[in-house]
């Protein structure tokens, strides 16, 4: 596995685009382009950066992420969306690849002091994968969806710095 983010650009959009989930994973994540046009027009708001990636093992892509981050804030750093083709998936890619934007995250922005998003409560195979990492409920529900959201801080988030 060499795995790699590499920022969405005219060289890779159609990559992003074939990518799929399974059927009854589509409610769990953005498809390509709505994530895609979410980061377009800035829809967490302007003061937010948003970085849409294929995710990648070589050449080969086989996942997005798009984050959303407020670099003035100490707690404005959400994951909006991941995903691993349904082709790929239960090779460890999933998990490797939320530790990527893990630390990515904190690497970029210093201040970032909570990171954040939402798993709906029927995914299962996410919500064990951020668990583990240290991620706890925070109580609130995600506005448009009604789903638990998660966030990360503290030692939990200490160790990926
Ligand atoms: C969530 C997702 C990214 C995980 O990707 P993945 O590459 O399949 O995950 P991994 O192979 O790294 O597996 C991670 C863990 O989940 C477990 N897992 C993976 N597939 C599983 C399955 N079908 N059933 C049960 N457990 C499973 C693995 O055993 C592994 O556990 P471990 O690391 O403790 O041993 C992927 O399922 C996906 O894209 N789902 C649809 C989109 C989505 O839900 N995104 C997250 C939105 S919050």
């Amino acid at each position: 596995m060499k795995l790699a983010f590499r920022l969405v650009d005219s060289s890779n959009w159609r990559a992003m685009l074939a990518l799929k989930v399974h059927p009854e994973q589509a409610t769990f994540v953005a498809s390509p382009a709505r994530s895609l046009s979410i980061c377009y027009v800035r829809a967490f708001g302007l003061e937010y950066e948003h970085l849409p990636h294929v995710i990648c093992d070589g050449e080969d892509a086989i996942g997005y992420v798009t984050v959303a981050c407020d670099p003035n804030s100490n707690d404005e750093y959400w994951i909006d969306d991941i995903m691993i083709d349904a082709s790929r998936q239960g090779n460890g890619y999933g998990r490797a690849a939320i530790e990527m934007a893990i630390r990515m995250i904190v690497e970029r922005y210093p201040r970032c002091a909570t990171i954040k998003l939402t798993c709906f409560r029927a995914n299962h195979i996410a919500a064990h994968i951020y668990e583990s990492l240290g991620f706890r409920k925070t109580g609130k529900l995600n506005e448009e969806f009604n789903e638990p959201e998660y966030a990360l801080g503290g030692p939990a988030l200490a160790r990926f710095r």
